[in-house]
């Protein structure tokens, strides 16, 4: 298909053996979604691990909050030193005005990050099948590094909105090189906030770059003030199974889950390891736990 109007849309290559249509697809529309890349299986297992690690945790260990509407969530220390841990977040709407959950635990979650895939084996396993690893190499990358991971929980009525932004702009490289893969756990519609993008996107400027300034704390530097083309966005609503890959340019969004129904994710970003990495950039590793790659 050529109309980058739309996000194209392919039922998953054997292997992940990306054809040169479904290449050329993401590189004019800068998102491309897999159907049943991942089985059903897989999609129930690494949810059943998410929610184990769920159950381990307190939330009253923590109050942070993640936000892309929100500059000052950013500028925590527990989601800053959160790139080689396993760290939980907590929904903007979870604590009510006298500080108690509305919701339980599990359903008051916006996401966990940032390592998983190297610090849980079921993660692990979910990260590195060899059909991801064969995408990562079709798309083009040399020396490939799993930088991040993130579960997204997209809890029911009260998952935040996020707005539209480029994750280049969290994960910058020199030259860019960072590339979102996107896996639906749960039926991802409208209703409960899907993945939006605007495709043909990917080819307007870094708008943003975040990254630790001076005195450590975070700040974001707007290169580009012109608007977002949002009258141009697409929904990419995806059955469970479903991966989207997306450039780290791609402008993308998602509107708040005000429906009953819970949508969880599980995203990866990879970056190529012979790409400079900032030491400014938010995300760091300690030195005994390497980036790794599919190996
Ligand atoms: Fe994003």
């Amino acid at each position: 298909m050529k109309n980058t109007a739309e996000i194209p849309s392919y039922a998953a290559p054997t292997g992940g053996r990306l054809s040169d249509d479904m290449l050329a697809d993401f590189k004019d529309a800068g998102v491309l979604a897999l159907r049943d890349f991942a089985s059903v299986d897989a999609c129930d297992a690494l949810r059943a691990r998410a929610a184990k690690l769920v159950e381990a945790f307190d939330p009253e260990e923590v109050r942070s909050v993640f936000s892309t509407t929100e500059q000052t969530q950013l500028n925590d220390d527990y989601f800053i030193e959160s790139g080689d841990k396993i760290r939980f977040f907590l929904e903007k709407e979870a604590i009510d005005e006298n500080g108690r959950l509305r919701q339980k635990k599990e359903h008051s979650l916006n996401k966990m990050g940032h390592a998983m895939h190297d610090l849980d084996p079921v993660f692990d396993r979910f990260s590195r099948t060899p059909e991801l690893a064969e995408v990562v190499k079709r798309i083009g990358f040399v020396e490939p590094a799993i930088v991040q991971s993130m579960y997204i929980f997209k809890p029911p009525g009260i998952g935040g909105e996020v707005a539209c932004h480029q994750d280049s702009t969290y994960i910058y490289t020199e030259p860019e090189s960072c590339v979102g893969f996107w896996f639906a756990l749960e039926d991802a519609t409208l209703e409960n906030g899907c993945m939006q993008f605007i495709p043909g996107g990917h080819k307007l400027p870094l708008k943003k770059r975040n990254y630790r300034g001076a005195n450590g704390k975070l700040v974001t530097e707007t290169l580009d003030d012109s608007p977002w083309p949002e009258e141009k966005k697409r929904p990419a609503e995806a059955p469970a199974g479903t991966l989207v890959i997306f450039d780290g340019r791609a402008p993308h969004l998602s509107a708040a889950n005000r429906s009953s129904k819970s949508r969880h994710a599980y995203t990866l970003h990879v970056i190529d390891q012979q790409c400079r990495y900032p030491a400014e950039n938010w995300l760091q590793r300690r030195a005994d736990l390497p980036l790794r790659g599919f190996n």
